[in-house]
């Protein structure tokens, strides 16, 4: 069932967040659904309550430039038929402006982000403004970005700068987001901190304090990139060297702290890179994609499950169903523009 990211946040808020997870193509689309439902094997498998959490499947524009924006929203739809247990919203990552248009009048996403954090504080509250009034009018809600990421994110090569508390008041009134992007100390990619940095809760709980009360942060750059995976790529031929995330064991204190989506995106990939590279090192003469595509859905679906289980937004699927209404608008599929 897709429905409205602000419900999943409502029932989140303070005690754990949701795990938000890009997707790009139909084996990924496939693990995630099944890592959310605790089906670790296949799609017959039956739901693990104590496992099944609801989820944020988000877009970003280069997954929509992929191969067609049109092929991701049909497989959703055929994932929300094969797993109609699911429970789950659909963001845009990272929007442009046109972008988030193009999301909120297709009337198939549950809430778009604006990310105008490059911009000066002025700016970024005027161009989220124009967005967030454009979405309301469809019930459609929007993340905004204040402060800036390290790393990069498509074409925005980003240097750090930590959300300021009293900029975030300012921002929130001004531009009418529903919920806003922070930056913490996290930052996108494989490659976040040098040395024994961490996240800047104490950052985060001025930002919580000030802000209205219950109103729904988000942290970005949230991957943990695991050793264990990193040592197996490394191990099959890659050359991922000191890559380093964030510590799962932070995502509860940041929930606690008003947190109620973690973005993750980098770990997928490093689970899926892993997975092919030993596979075709290990057995040469294969050239089909199926064998190490029947690999990665399981790995992959195990890996949400434990991402979940850290967010603390594992097990957590029953009584979400209990309040959760459907998303009010399905259209048809976007135009190819
Ligand atoms: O924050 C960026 C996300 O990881 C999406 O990455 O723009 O390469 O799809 P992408
Ligand atoms: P990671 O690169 O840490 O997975 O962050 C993903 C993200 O923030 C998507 O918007
Ligand atoms: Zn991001």
């Amino acid at each position: 069932m897709i429905v409205t990211t602000e419900q999943l946040f409502e029932h989140a808020y303070g005690n754990y967040a949701v795990g938000a997870y890009n997707i790009n193509n139909l084996e990924q689309t496939v693990g995630l659904f099944r890592g959310n439902l605790g089906k670790s094997q296949s799609n017959d498998d039956p739901v693990d309550p104590a496992t099944s959490a609801p989820f944020i499947l988000q877009i970003s524009r280069g997954a929509r430039a992929y191969t067609d924006k049109r092929f991701l929203e049909a497989m959703i739809r055929t994932a929300d038929e094969v797993f109609p247990e699911a429970i789950f919203a659909v963001h845009l990552d990272h929007g442009t402006e046109e972008a988030c248009y193009d999301c909120i009048d297709s009337g198939f996403y549950s809430s778009v982000m604006i990310d105008a954090s490059d911009k000066e504080l002025a700016k970024n509250i005027e161009i989220t403004r124009r967005v967030v009034d454009r979405a309301h009018e469809k019930g459609i809600v929007v993340e905004a970005e204040l402060g800036r990421l390290g790393g990069v994110e498509e074409d925005v090569v980003g240097s750090v700068c930590l959300t300021d508390p009293g900029e975030a008041v300012e921002f929130v009134e001004k531009s009418g987001c529903d919920s806003l992007a922070v930056a913490i100390g996290t930052s996108h990619g494989a490659y976040k901190f040098a040395g024994s940095q961490s996240l800047h809760l104490d950052v985060l709980e001025s930002i919580q304090q000030v802000l209205p009360e219950g109103f729904p942060l988000v942290m970005h750059g949230s991957s943990s990139v695991p050793k264990e995976w990193v040592d197996r790529i490394n191990n099959a031929g890659g050359k991922l060297k000191g890559a380093s995330g964030v510590d799962e064991n932070q995502y509860l204190p940041a929930a606690r702290l008003g947190v109620c989506k973690v973005n993750i995106d980098t770990d997928g990939r490093l689970v899926w890179c892993t997975i092919h590279r030993e596979s075709f090192r290990d057995n040469p003469e294969n050239f089909d994609l199926r064998p190490p595509g029947k690999l990665f859905m399981p790995a992959y679906a195990q890996y949400i499950a434990h991402k979940n289980r850290k967010l603390g937004s594992a097990g957590q699927l029953e009584s979400v169903r209990k309040t959760i209404k459907p998303r009010p608008m399905v259209a048809p599929v976007s135009s190819a523009t």
